[in-house]
């Protein structure tokens, strides 16, 4: 990667650490796959107009620098790309840690209110901005957003994503069914909102747009139709859903769509499957399904906080990804618990376990960052740190906790250390978080990264 032929011009800023990063997925054993990571003790990301100039070993390209330049020695801690999210609700923060219902009551009784007060913009500005910093803290720089009917929510998201220079996909819910009226929209008016949102914001800068029906209860059969006239008009923009979480969920909606072969044939009929296609949960699926995914490059948000949260249940990732299923990683919050992609990886790890599975660290940090990226199709700018991508990165410190910090003498391998983080780890472990090259986050105590 890095050379010593690389000419560094004017302006560049460098960080030196340990860099860590994927070129590749890494397998799910053990041993990851050669040339999958790679893992410089001592590097130096060297970035320039936001973004990555060049990666190498510290030795090779500190003489390198022009003079003036600005360096950063974050002293050891693990430089990675920022994490992805992709499934995460804009409007849910308040919604974390509702007590005690499944999934269908849980909405109606938690989120439907909550996402109602977003018919305020003024509350929708404040939630998106609490939203993107709480991202930033947690080492989140990018995901694929849920926020709710109301237009108002989804200019509130991208304007805090601009500010924070944040590359966000995100959409309008469409609901125009089995909701309050304050979130009802109609099978046309949501078809209108959606196209206004997507000509004003996708593709401005780093902002993307995504066709977000709810899921199929909440869709008449006329909205789902139409979500599918969007999305093959706009073959490039994403189209989020909700698919197979619950099993009250999946009964309901075989009442709903008697005609329907099955939950994933309701979408497949509307013409929302496909590449571009990111369906949350995926639980209580079988053999059929999972070739149908295939066939058609759907993917599968595995959400393993909410899903053991919300009882819903555990996801098969061994079977999804011998199937050739691609699957993302992703907090589902408010149905998830954290919106940190560090317990997310633990939670996932866990629910591996109980399925008689595993999950290693490369994989789970694969999956939190270039994986996800090639979910979202943004592989080409995001997840990893070859030159010319977006210098999106975080400052992670294995040190960050009394008990991170009282396992690290006993964690002798990268990959000990990497399971010590997404086990151990959280918010705290986030000493720093950059979009396009720029701090946006620092953490309080942070004692690592003196500007020289
Ligand atoms: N299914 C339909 N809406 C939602 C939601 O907001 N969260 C989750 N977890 N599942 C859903
Ligand atoms: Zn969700």
């Amino acid at each position: 990667m890095a050379t010593t032929t690389i000419s560094l011009p004017e302006g560049t800023e460098a960080h030196r650490g340990a860099v860590l990063h994927f070129l590749d997925d890494p397998g799910n054993n053990p041993e990851a796959i050669t040339g999958s990571v790679e893992y410089i003790e001592d590097g130096l990301l060297c970035v320039h107009d936001g973004k990555v100039l060049a990666l190498g070993k510290a030795a090779e390209l500190l003489p390198q620098l022009p003079d003036g330049t600005k360096l950063t020695d974050w002293n050891g801690s693990l430089i990675m790309p920022g994490f992805i999210d992709t499934h995460v609700h804009m409007p849910q923060l308040p919604v974390m840690a509702s007590y005690g219902t499944q999934l269908l009551d849980w909405l109606e009784n938690y989120t439907f209110p909550h996402e109602s007060r977003f018919q305020d913009a003024d509350w929708a500005r404040t939630q998106a901005e609490q939203f993107t910093q709480l991202l930033l803290a947690h080492g989140t720089t990018s995901g694929l957003i849920f926020c709710t009917s109301h237009r108002a929510s989804v200019d509130a998201l991208f304007e805090a994503a601009e500010r924070q220079g944040m590359a966000m996909t995100a959409g309008k819910v469409l609901m125009d069914r089995h909701a309050p009226d304050t979130l009802t929209d109609t099978a046309r008016s949501g078809y209108e909102d959606s196209l206004a949102l997507l000509d004003k914001w996708h593709h401005r800068g780093r902002q993307r747009y995504a066709i977000t029906p709810r899921f199929a209860p909440t869709s008449s059969p006329e909205q789902l139709a139409l979500a599918g006239q969007l999305a093959s008009a706009h073959p490039d923009v994403l189209v989020q859903t909700h698919w197979a979480e619950n099993t009250g969920e999946i009964a309901w909606t075989r009442e709903l769509f008697p005609d329907r072969t099955s939950y994933l044939d309701v979408y497949d009929h509307y013409g929302l499957l496909g590449t571009h296609t990111v369906l949350a949960h995926g639980i209580h699926i079988d053999e059929r399904d999972r070739q149908r995914l295939t066939e058609t490059g759907s993917r599968i948000a595995f959400c393993p906080t909410s899903n053991t949260f919300l009882g819903s249940g555990l996801f098969d990732l061994a079977g999804a990804r011998s199937a050739g299923v691609m699957v993302g990683l992703a907090s589902d919050v408010g149905g998830g618990s954290s919106l940190s992609m560090l317990a997310t990886m633990a939670e996932a790890y866990k629910v591996c376990r109980l399925r008689g599975q595993t999950l290693t660290p490369w994989q789970a940090f694969y999956l939190a960052t270039l994986g996800n990226a090639r979910v979202l199709h943004r592989e080409q700018e995001l997840g990893n740190f070859r030159p010319g991508q977006q210098a999106d990165f975080i400052v992670l410190d294995h040190r960050a906790s009394p008990l991170l910090a009282m396992k690290e003498p006993y964690s002798r391998t990268l990959l000990e250390t990497l399971f010590d983080l997404m086990i151990l780890g959280d918010d705290r472990a986030i000493a720093a978080t950059a979009t396009g090259g720029i701090l946006r986050y620092r953490r309080a105590t942070a004692s690592l990264g003196e500007s020289l």
